[in-house]
């Protein structure tokens, strides 16, 4: 929402907490709201009261202390008030902050200590942080420090990295975890611009989601400036023995040593990757793109940091195979930093809008074929995941209210959400679809939208214009409704079709294992492949196609993943070695929930899931700890 809007909705409350919820229909603040380009959203995620004050710009001062695990410093909050607005309290997110002293300031230069009131924690959304400020206060500056078990950040002893010899740390602020290492308004309506500096290990490089010079001095004092309003969760920071290697003059990759050549081949498509998503939805906005691989426990495939792509180094397969994944968050520099989700349940407009840029962006660089099998594969995950979801959960539009936001990352999301783009490029055709879609992100650049905006967006520009194709488009249905709705796009893939037809041939006992025509098989056909076998399968036949393939050897970890899940539910013994090794060597949370879900059903396999997280559980980050728990019932 732009400032100007807010006047007239001053009194409109944000933060459920703060004060219960929507004006009543009809209020002034209600139709101001409802006439601007963007609604304010409640975001039932947050404290913060960002309708009376609103933090416009951080500036942030670490140190980075890696013998107690902690993060020490200042945060400098620019703030707002709507015009005639006298707000005195500032209501901020925090969860495990040690707050040490909070002073405000009316014009950055002499300082007063403010009172502050921290309230006890809750477990999902943290602790209201309220801070009392004089009327005319423009800055609040709050010195904290991180509690070694902050959510959002993790410190790697050496032995967890590549290198071996130093320590590392990384972020994940998505989706309310940058509450965990900086107080702030955290809610991804609220953006903002930030500057910082960041002391560490004079050995060691730091790195954010902000200006990156990749021939910065090693010299333990780094200085970084955002100057493009983000939402809070894309805030995000790295620290280790890090170096750089370009692939382009605007693109590279930032990794500990021992990673960063090979990671530089395998990404080496990135400037086509983002030519082409500029000549379909508009320039890339963000100056640099460059793309940090992590410590294998990053517990995600990637994450769309601004300019600053965190990833997996899963991904590094040796063939470019597993690259889906760096144009995916490249896509989300339109579809998610550029515009955002408003609230955490509009999150389906950035993954699902991004899921469709990424196989457009694939279809570009590597073909169609490529790209049809990314989308039926999507289909296929789609459909199993949906099999055991409630009915609640398979809305776009999902009600989180009470929930972790955490809880709506599905495939819903993604692969619906795709599904419903793909649908309108299908109707519509491409040339107007891509043209509704460089108008929209032209529109709402830098701005946090509910799904509310967009489909009145889409309405008025896309579906109104032409009604006889907008009636094939059930849109309530697609948003509000579960399923998959009837008329939904068939992603279809030939080179799938054959797969099959090999696959049948090998299980009617035509030919042996060896003899599957999958010489020229990409990783997309052999996950196919491995997805369409009967489950169980059986020792024989797993170990047929083992002896054929090795597939217990492969280094592919989407293969990996998939064939330790079929080995789980046929007893094949002679794979249980690589489990274990996959389990300790990664933290991505993709394989080891499927993995550790799949062990616990039967009594033999939850002791060996329990003698694997044992081991592994130090080494996950938080957010996977605190899945793996839950799913192995760890300390009840
Ligand atoms: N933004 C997400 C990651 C995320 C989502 C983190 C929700 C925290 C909460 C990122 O863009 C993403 O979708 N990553 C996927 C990979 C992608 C290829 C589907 C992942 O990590 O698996
Ligand atoms: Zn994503």
């Amino acid at each position: 929402m732009r400032y100007g809007e807010l006047a007239a909705a001053a009194m409109m409350c944000l933060a459920a907490a703060a004060c219960g919820g929507r004006p009543s229909a009809g209020s002034p603040a209600a139709e101001a709201a409802s006439a601007a380009t963007v609604s304010a959203a409640r975001d039932v995620h947050s404290y913060a009261n960002p309708a009376e004050i609103r933090v416009r710009h951080v500036d942030l001062d670490w140190d980075v202390l890696f013998d107690r695990k902690v993060l020490r410093g200042t945060a400098t909050l620019s703030l707002e008030r709507p015009p005639g607005g006298r707000a005195t309290r500032l209501v901020l997110d925090t969860r495990n902050l040690d707050i040490e002293k909070v002073e405000s300031s009316r014009d950055g230069s002499t300082w007063a200590n403010a009172a502050f009131s921290l309230a006890a924690p809750e477990k999902i959304f943290g602790s209201a942080l309220t801070i009392t400020l004089p009327e005319d206060s423009t800055r609040v500056r709050i010195a904290y420090a991180t509690r070694p078990e902050a959510s959002g950040l993790q410190w790697l002893d050496p032995p967890q990295t590549a290198g071996k010899k130093v320590p590392f740390l990384f972020t994940q602020s998505q989706a309310i975890h940058a509450r965990s290492w900086i107080p702030l308004q955290d809610s991804p309506q609220v953006r903002i611009t930030y500057r910082a500096r960041v002391r560490t290990p004079k050995n060691l490089l730091a790195v954010m989601s902000a200006n990156n010079d990749p021939q910065v001095a090693r010299d333990g004092e780094y200085d970084f400036e955002m100057p493009q309003a983000i939402p809070s969760y894309l805030i995000a920071l790295a620290v280790g023995d890090l170096s750089f290697a370009p692939v382009s003059a605007r693109a590279g990759v930032w990794a500990e040593r021992p990673v960063v050549e090979g990671a530089a081949r395998e990404f080496a498509d990135l400037e086509e990757m983002i030519r082409a998503a500029e000549e379909l939805f508009g320039p890339y906005r963000w100056e640099r793109y460059d793309v940090l691989v992590l410590p294998p426990s990053f517990p995600f495939g990637g994450m769309e940091n601004p300019r600053l792509t965190f990833a997996t180094p899963t991904v590094l397969a040796g063939d470019k195979s597993l690259v889906a994944l760096v144009a995916h968050e490249l896509a989300h520099s339109w579809a998610g930093n550029l515009v955002t989700n408003a609230t955490w349940r509009d999150f389906w407009l950035n993954e699902g809008m991004t899921v469709y840029i990424e196989r457009r962006i694939l279809e570009r660089v590597y073909g169609t074929r490529r790209a049809e099998m990314e989308a039926v594969l999507g289909l296929q995950d789609l459909r199993k995941e949906i099999a055991h979801l409630p009915e609640k959960d398979e809305i776009l539009h999902i009600d989180l209210s009470g929930r972790d936001p955490d809880d709506g990352a599905t495939d819903v999301p993604y692969e619906k959400g795709a599904l419903l783009l793909r649908q309108l490029e299908e109707t519509f055709g491409r040339q107007r679809f891509d043209r509704f879609l460089r108008g929209y992100f032209d529109h709402f650049a830098f701005q946090s939208i509910t799904t509310d905006d967009f489909v009145r967006y889409l309405r008025a520009n896309l579906l109104d214009p032409s009604p006889e194709l907008a009636s094939r488009i059930p849109v309530e249905e697609w948003v509000e409704k579960p399923g998959i709705p009837a008329s939904a796009p068939r992603p279809h893939s030939d080179a799938f079709a054959r797969v099959e037809a090999e696959t049948a041939r090998w299980l009617q006992g035509k030919i042996p294992a060896s003899e599957v025509d999958a010489g020229a098989w990409s990783t997309q056909e052999w996950l196919h492949f491995l997805r369409a076998l009967p489950v169980p399968l059986g020792s024989e036949r797993m170990a047929e196609l083992d002896r054929a393939y090795r597939l217990s050897a492969s280094s592919n970890a989407e293969i990996t993943n998939q064939w330790l899940l079929m080995a789980i539910a046929s007893g094949y013994e002679a794979a249980y070695p690589r489990l274990g090794e996959f389990l300790t060597s990664m933290g991505r949370r993709k394989f080891l929930k499927p993995l550790y879900e799949a062990l616990v059903k039967t009594p033999a396999g939850k002791e060996r899931a329990l003698a694997i997280y044992r081991k592994a559980r130090p080494t996950y980050h938080p957010i996977a700890v605190a899945t793996v728990d839950k799913i192995v019932g760890w300390g009840t």
